[in-house]
């Protein structure tokens, strides 16, 4: 396992994450997806718009019968689990830093569905793989302070590697936060690191620039409303269930989780930040 990975340690990967799983399940839904969803209508419920997005970027990463998924960033393992199950993938396995998250995932108990406490960086598969989605953890890829040209140097690195592992028709679906209409002082202030220690997140041309020499864009959409949304069900939901929210993590990390909610709604609805959908496939096929 890589410790000195060249954005967000284990550590500060369990910070955010290493919270039990009941507390997670009591506000992020039915999905038990820690990002984003795809409002496809304005009058989408939460739990409609995270099945809407796990659709896309299934769909977007063309997973099918009898395919081999990798999920760099996978959470919980609700894509790992439904491409397996709903898909016919005939395989579907994660990375993740975070300890609980990888338990969990193996407490799935679905034979095809595996993961590995391990950094996309050190990752050396033995096969390759038919479909590849990462989403929502490209936003821990590099540290707060890094040059622009530290940032293309770790992103090029990431996709030089997803190119080895695909097979020539496969395809990436990545979703990523990316920095929007925010000046340096709106940038300190904003201090997303209290939020994700260690962790920035990229300019969409930074995405693109890094992506070039290894990947083609198949398509690209920015929705910053889809994080508003999501962020505002999820208040909701934390605001619905306090009482047992508190029980389980206790007040300070209860208000941490809310205001960052809250906070964060209000910066996509302004547009400080942005919420991106790229799908990738290989050069030169
Ligand atoms: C916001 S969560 C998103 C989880 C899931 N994809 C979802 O949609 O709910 C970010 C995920 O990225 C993982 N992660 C962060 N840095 C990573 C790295 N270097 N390699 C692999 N996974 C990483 C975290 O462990 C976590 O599972």
């Amino acid at each position: 396992m890589s410790k000195n990975n060249s954005g967000a340690s284990q550590e500060a990967i369990e910070f955010h994450y290493d919270m039990p799983a009941n507390f997670f399940a009591l506000w992020l839904g039915k999905s038990m997806t820690y990002t984003a969803a795809r409002y496809a209508t304005p009058g989408m419920s939460l739990d409609e718009a995270q099945l809407n997005k796990i659709n896309y970027h299934l769909d977007a990463a063309k997973v099918s019968k009898g395919g081999r998924m990798l999920d760099i960033g996978c959470g919980w393992g609700t894509l790992l689990k439904t491409a397996v199950t709903e898909r016919g993938a005939a395989s579907a396995h994660g990375l993740t830093l975070s300890p609980l998250q990888h338990a969990h995932i193996s407490g799935l108990g679905i034979a095809d569905v595996t993961s590995e406490l391990k950094s996309y960086e050190v990752f050396e598969p033995e096969e390759k793989f038919t479909s590849i989605v990462s989403v929502g953890a490209f936003e821990h890829f590099v540290k707060p302070g890094s040059s622009r040209a530290e940032r293309l140097d770790t992103y090029g690195a990431l996709f030089e590697r997803c190119a080895c592992w695909m097979t020539p028709d496969a395809q990436f679906s990545l979703q990523t936060m990316a920095w929007g209409d925010a000046n340096p002082a709106e940038r300190d202030l904003i201090k997303i690191h209290d939020i994700f220690p260690e962790s920035d997140l990229p300019e969409i041309s930074e995405v693109m620039e890094a992506a070039h020499p290894h990947l083609e864009v198949v398509s690209m959409e920015n929705r910053p409303e889809d994080y508003a949304n999501t962020l505002a069900g999820w208040a909701e939901g934390l605001k619905a269930n306090r009482a047992q929210a508190i029980e389980i993590v206790g007040e300070e990390r209860y208000k941490f989780y809310l205001d960052s909610c809250k906070g964060g709604a209000l910066l996509y609805r302004r547009r400080r930040f942005y919420l991106t959908r790229f799908v990738f496939r290989r050069r030169g096929r």
